[in-house]
């Protein structure tokens, strides 16, 4: 008793995608903290996923890494076979993997560019609940977490693609919530303003500073305070919650 106290997520399989940086790195050590065993997918830097799996051993948790490219639906439907294999079937699944896009005002973005946000973005939600959704079916119990962006609804110039994008997935997130309820399955969005990662490191250092000075905490935020949130939605204290979108922005969602 006193053990599940400490680790509320003991005997939960959580699998996350894109966990080898950043928000998905930093969940997946929190997690494996709470008792979980994760599964902590990546792409292409094995290296930076086997460095997530050590740090998450030597602090006594229990964790696998597996490659896929969350975008292929037979890779992640082998992923999701093989953490089934190691584990059991998939508890949580936290889509979070994060797709460089092209960056440029929607009136002269190629098509290709606007296209290909959406459709990454798109299919990595597509296959990865296609295919953990059955085992939670058979579990009569799951969650799935979207990582969403802030700028789906407070946008910047020349990231509509981004935007287009993170829009589309929190549509199918909020249908999927009222389809999977019945099912014993939540699904939730967190919505993370800008957060200090390798794939917000492209923006010059007095943006970030102006985004720091502008929010009402007047601080930075880090892949670890968004994991906070991810780890309540994977929690049964969040099992009532369903359609929800946590909005992780350190206030800035009431500037304009
Ligand atoms: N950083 C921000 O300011 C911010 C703000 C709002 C929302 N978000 C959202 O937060 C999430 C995480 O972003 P982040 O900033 O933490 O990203 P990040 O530090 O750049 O890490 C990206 C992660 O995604 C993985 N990945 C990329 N393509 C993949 C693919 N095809 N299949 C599987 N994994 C793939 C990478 O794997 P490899 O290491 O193998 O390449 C890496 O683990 C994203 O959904 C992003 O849109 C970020």
């Amino acid at each position: 008793m006193e053990h599940k106290r400490h680790r509320p997520l003991t005997g939960k399989v959580i699998l996350i995608t894109g966990a080898s940086r950043g928000i998905g790195a930093a969940a997946a050590k929190r997690l494996a903290r709470l008792g979980a065993s994760l599964a902590i997918n990546y792409n292409q830097r094995r290296d930076r996923a086997l460095a997530v799996l050590d740090e998450i051993e030597k602090a006594g948790g229990e964790g696998m890494v597996f490659q896929a490219d969350v975008t292929q639906k037979k890779q992640v439907d082998e992923m999701v076979g093989a953490v089934r294999d190691k584990f059991s079937a998939v508890d949580v699944l936290v889509n979070n993997a994060y797709f460089p896009f092209e960056v440029s005002p929607l009136h002269q973005i190629s098509w290709d560019g606007l296209a290909e946000a959406t459709r990454r973005e798109i299919s990595a939600l597509y296959n990865c609940t296609q295919a953990s959704v059955p085992g939670m079916i058979e579990k009569k119990k799951g969650k799935i977490v979207v990582i969403s962006s802030r700028l789906a609804q407070q946008p910047l110039p020349r990231m509509g693609a981004y935007a287009a994008a993170k829009a589309a997935l929190e549509a199918m997130a909020n249908t999927m919530a009222i389809e999977l309820g019945p099912l014993g399955i939540t699904v939730n969005v967190v919505t993370p303003a800008f957060t200090l990662t390798d794939a917000s490191s492209i923006m010059p250092d007095d943006f970030k500073e102006r985004i720091r000075q502008s929010r009402p905490l007047r601080k930075h935020l880090y892949p670890e305070d968004v994991a906070g949130t991810i780890a309540f939605l994977a929690s049964d204290a969040a099992d009532m919650l369903t359609g929800s979108n946590v909005l992780v922005t350190g206030g800035s969602h009431f500037q304009i």
